[in-house]
């Protein structure tokens, strides 16, 4: 990719997983990278690029963030920054509500203030429980389709331009959460028996450095002004395996018979059996990595 060493990024979530993919990526791309995290954040996710970037700390109040936009003056906003929770508990709701909405509605007050009008936010294929326009999975999702709500606001009454990425399962190389195919590598390591649901829910698995890509794109097609308002954006394979067959797969490229009692747990209250299938796929778009790929990479990667 040709260096763009005007272009300023300013990214929340960077110290997660998509988001330290993403910021090494925005790095060796010759962006010049600024990151906000909070107080108890660390950087462990962004050592190799900790040299290039400058951070932010910010203090949890408005003013923290209009100082940190106006110091910036990003020429692109990248706000991956969330609370992911499946299943939520009471306490949980003031933490959530504060990542996923107050932090959000914080970050475009800013960036409106400061004239910065380009955001990729992102969102998830949860907000669209059995292929609906709008249900979702869990109180996370719905914080996803609040803050949209939101943006339309600042996105009617200025010239804010959003795209917001709607996101399905990720999995890639260093990956701190606990997910699919880090509980199947923890399993593997320990020897132990793992109970599943029965495993016929299909799930959408997209490699890392595809859904980086689709950023990139994405910011592209923010920065040439080719549209106006919001869009929204799946990002997908297009081809979804049964969990049973993603395991499957697992066990077929990395050698490792795992010891899974399917059936052993029951499916989650509204469960996603079958994953949206109704957005957009982003213009110049197109996930390349399938799933044996993606294993492969990841266990080369580690070598
Ligand atoms: N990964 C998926 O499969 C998937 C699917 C659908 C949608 N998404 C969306 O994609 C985005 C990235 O997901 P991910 O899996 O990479 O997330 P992740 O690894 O859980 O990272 C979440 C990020 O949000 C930051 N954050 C949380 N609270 C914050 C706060 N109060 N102030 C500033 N930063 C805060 C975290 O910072 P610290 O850890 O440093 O606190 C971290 O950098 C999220 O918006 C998520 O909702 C992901």
């Amino acid at each position: 990719m040709a260096k763009q060493s005007s272009n300023i990024a300013l990214v929340t979530g960077a110290t997660g997983f998509i988001g330290s993919h993403l910021t090494h990526h925005l790095v060796a791309s010759g962006w010049r990278v600024h990151i906000i995290i909070c107080p108890n954040s660390t950087l462990q996710q962004l050592q190799l690029v900790r040299d290039s970037i400058t951070v932010h700390i910010h203090d949890g109040t408005t003013e923290g963030l209009f100082a940190i936009v106006k110091s910036v003056k990003p020429r692109v906003v990248f706000h991956l920054a969330s609370l992911f929770l499946a299943q939520h508990t009471p306490g949980d709701v003031v933490s959530m509500l504060q990542i996923n909405i107050t932090f959000s509605t914080q970050l475009v007050e800013a960036m409106i203030a400061h004239k910065i009008y380009h955001l990729l936010n992102t969102g998830t294929s949860w907000q669209h429980y059995e292929n609906k326009d709008y249900s979702p999975v869990c109180l996370y999702a719905a914080t996803k389709q609040a803050f949209e709500a939101i943006l339309q606001f600042y996105v009617e009454t200025t010239p804010l331009q959003v795209i917001t990425l709607k996101l399905f399962d990720t999995y890639g190389l260093n990956d701190p959460r606990e997910k699919l195919f880090t509980l199947l590598e923890k399993t593997a390591r320990q020897s132990k028996e793992l109970p599943m649901p029965p495993g016929e829910q299909l799930i959408e698995m997209v490699y890392v450095d595809d859904v980086v890509e689709a950023y990139m794109v994405a910011a592209s097609r923010l920065q040439n002004g080719e549209f106006r308002g919001h869009e929204r954006y799946e990002v997908s394979t297009g081809s979804p395996l049964k969990l049973k067959e993603i395991v499957e797969v697992f066990e077929q490229e990395t050698g490792i018979k795992l010891a899974i009692r399917w059936g052993g747990r029951p499916y989650r209250d509204r469960e996603v059996m079958v994953p949206w299938n109704k957005g957009d796929l982003l213009p110049g778009w197109k996930a390349k990595v399938g799933i044996r790929e993606g294993i492969r990479r990841i266990q080369s990667g580690r070598q």
